[in-house]
C-alpha cells in the first residue's frame, strides 16, 4: 500500500480502518478539546475529529497517531511489526522534495495586513494556567541564513495578537537559524504548517541539525513532498498543508511567553522570540491538528524514530549497542541500552558519550544483551541484581540544562548514568536461570494450541 501524502488521505485511511471518531457535539477550544484528547488517550482510543468547534467553522483533529497501529498506518503499513525495519530502510533511501507552482494550500490567500487575523483559527487553550491559545502542532520551516539549508522543527507558538505570536526557540535547527539571522540584525523568514501528513510531523522532530528534514520526510513517506513558494517570505511550505502561516522571527526582540503546560507535565514560561505574521494561506474548509503535550502521541512520534536514529548514530561511532528503548513516560529523557561488552570500560564510555552528546537524555542505563530493554520489569531486575551504587553510578554535573526541565539549576543540569552490566570475569555467576530453549519453544507451541482450542480461555479446565 502506498503511503498517503496529506492529512486528508491519512484521515480517510483512519476512517477505513475504524480508527477515527467524529465528535458531532459542539466542543469549546478552551480546555474542552484538550480534555477530550486526554480522556481518549487510553488503550486503543481512536483519533478524534471535532466537527463543531465553538465559535469557528474550521475543524480540529487530534490523537492522530496515538497508537502504534496508527503510527504504522502513517507509514502505509497494516501491522506494527515492521515499523522499525521500514523506518530504517526508507530513511537510508534519499528522496528529495520537489517544487510545484501551486497546491491546495493556496486555495485561500490572505496577505493584506488588515485581513490577516490569527484569531480566525480555532487554536486551543490547553491547560488552566496557560497564558493563552497555543499552536502545539505548528511545523516551522525555515532556511539557514548562511548555508541556505532548509529544515523543519516543531515549536510551541502562543497567539498574542492578530498578527503576532510568541515562539519558543531552544532547539536546533530553527533556533540556530534564528540566531544566525539575528547576528546580522535580520529577521528569519518562516512558514508554519498546521495540518499535514503525520510523517511530516514526525520528520520535523527527528534529531538532525544538518539535513533537510523535508527530504527526511520525503524519504520516510517513500515519495517526494511537493513544496510551494510562500507569498510573503523566502521559504517553501508543503503544498498539501491545510494551513500555512507565513511570518518573520524578529531580531533582538524577546517577550514573555507562557506559561504553557509543557510535555514535562509542568507549566513553563520564558522570554521568547516574537513572530510578525505576514500572510495566512489555506485550503477551503481546512482541518487543523491539535497535539496535546502529554499524550502518547508525543512519545510515539519521537519514540520509534528517535530510537532508530540513536542506535544508528551510536553504531556509527563504534558502540556495540544491541538495542535501546526511550521510555515513553519520561518525556524522552530516559533511555536504556543493551550492549555486548568486550571491554570493562565500554558501558562508561557509552554513557559519557550519550549523556554529554545528546541534550535531551538526562538518565541512561546500560544493560547486557541478555536483558530486554523494552520490558521495564527486566530493566528493573537488572538494576536490582547487577548494580553496586559505589561503582556503577556515573554523575556528570554542570551540563547545559534542557529548558523545560523544572528541576534544572539555572542554566545547568546534572546527568546520571547507571552501568547495570555484569563484570566480565563474573559472567557465570550472573547466568540467568532458564530451561533449555527447545523446551521453551515446545511449550510455547503447546500453549498456542491450547489457546486455539479454548478461544482465549486458559482458565477453562474442561
Ligand atoms: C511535542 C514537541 C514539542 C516541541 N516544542 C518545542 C519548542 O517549543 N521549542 C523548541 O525549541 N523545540 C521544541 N521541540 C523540539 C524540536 O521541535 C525538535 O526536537 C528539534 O527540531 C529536533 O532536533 P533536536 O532533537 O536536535 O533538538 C518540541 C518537540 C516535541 C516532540
Amino acid at each position: 500500500m502506498a503511503p498517503s501524502k496529506d492529512l486528508r488521505h491519512f484521515l480517510d485511511l483512519l476512517r477505513k480502518n475504524g480508527e477515527l471518531l467524529s465528535v458531532g457535539e459542539e466542543v469549546d477550544p478552551r480546555f474542552e478539546v484538550c480534555e477530550f484528547l486526554r480522556q481518549f488517550d487510553k488503550g486503543d482510543g481512536p483519533a478524534l475529529l471535532f466537527e463543531k468547534v465553538k465559535g469557528h467553522s474550521i475543524r480540529i483533529v487530534g490523537n492522530l497517531v496515538g497508537t502504534r497501529k496508527r503510527l504504522a498506518l502513517a507509514f502505509g503499513l497494516q501491522s506494527e511489526e515492521r515499523l522499525l525495519e521500514t523506518y530504517r530502510r526508507r530513511r537510508a533511501r534519499k528522496i528529495e522534495p520537489r517544487r510545484v507552482r501551486s497546491g491546495p494550500v493556496k486555495q485561500v490567500v490572505i496577505k493584506e495586513k488588515r485581513r490577516v487575523d490569527l484569531n480566525a483559527l480555532p487554536i486551543p487553550v490547553y491547560h488552566e494556567a496557560d497564558g493563552g491559545p497555543y499552536i502545539t502542532c505548528g511545523i516551522v520551516t525555515a532556511k539557514d541564513p548562511v548555508s541556505g539549508l532548509r529544515s523543519m522543527g516543531l515549536h510551541r507558538l502562543q497567539i498574542k495578537e492578530k498578527r503576532k505570536m510568541g515562539i519558543h526557540l531552544s532547539n536546533p535547527p530553527i533556533a540556530r537559524f534564528a540566531e544566525e539571522a539575528e547576528r546580522n540584525g535580520k529577521p528569519l523568514d518562516i512558514a508554519i504548517s498546521l495540518g499535514v501528513h503525520p510523517i511530516i510531523l514526525l520528520a520535523s522532530i527527528v534529531s538532525s541539525a544538518r539535513e533537510d528534514k523535508v527530504a527526511i520526510a520525503s524519504s520516510l513517506l517513500g515519495s517526494p513532498i511537493s513544496l510551494v513558494k510562500c507569498e510573503t517570505v523566502d521559504v517553501e511550505a508543503p503544498a498539501h498543508a491545510e494551513v500555512v502561516i507565513e511570518g518573520k522571527v524578529l531580531p533582538n526582540v524577546r517577550e514573555l511567553e507562557g506559561p504553557f503546560g509543557e510535555t514535562s507535565g509542568y507549566y513553563f514560561s520564558d522570554h521568547s522570540h516574537v513572530i510578525e505574521v505576514t500572510a495566512i494561506t489555506s485550503r477551503k474548509n481546512p482541518i487543523i491538528q491539535a497535539l496535546h503535550p502529554t499524550v502518547r502521541e508525543v512519545s510515539l512520534l519521537g519514540g520509534p524514530a528517535g530510537e532508530a536514529e540513536m542506535i544508528q548514530m551510536l553504531r556509527e561511532r563504534g558502540f556495540a549497542v544491541q538495542d535501546l528503548a526511550i521510555s515513553q513516560s519520561s518525556n524522552r529523557t530516559h533511555v536504556t541500552l543493551s550492549l555486548r561488552k568486550s571491554h570493562e570500560a565500554d558501558p562508561r564510555q557509552l554513557l559519557h558519550f550519550l549523556l554529554s552528546g545528546v541534550p535531551y537524555i538526562k538518565h541512561a542505563v546500560v544493560v547486557d544483551d541478555d536483558v530486554n530493554v523494552h520490558d521495564p520489569q527486566d530493566i528493573e531486575w537488572a538494576i536490582a541484581t547487577r548494580v553496586q551504587g559505589d561503582e556503577d553510578l556515573l554523575i556528570i554535573p554542570n551540563l547545559r540544562a534542557r529548558s523545560i526541565d523544572p528541576s534544572k539549576k539555572g542554566d545547568f543540569m546534572t546527568k546520571v548514568g547507571l552501568d547495570a552490566t555484569v563484570p566480565m570475569p563474573l559472567r557465570e555467576r550472573f547466568r540467568r536461570i532458564s530451561v533449555p530453549s527447545e523446551v521453551r519453544e515446545k511449550v510455547a507451541k503447546m500453549i498456542l494450541r491450547l489457546k486455539e482450542k479454548t478461544g482465549s480461555g486458559y482458565k477453562r479446565s474442561d
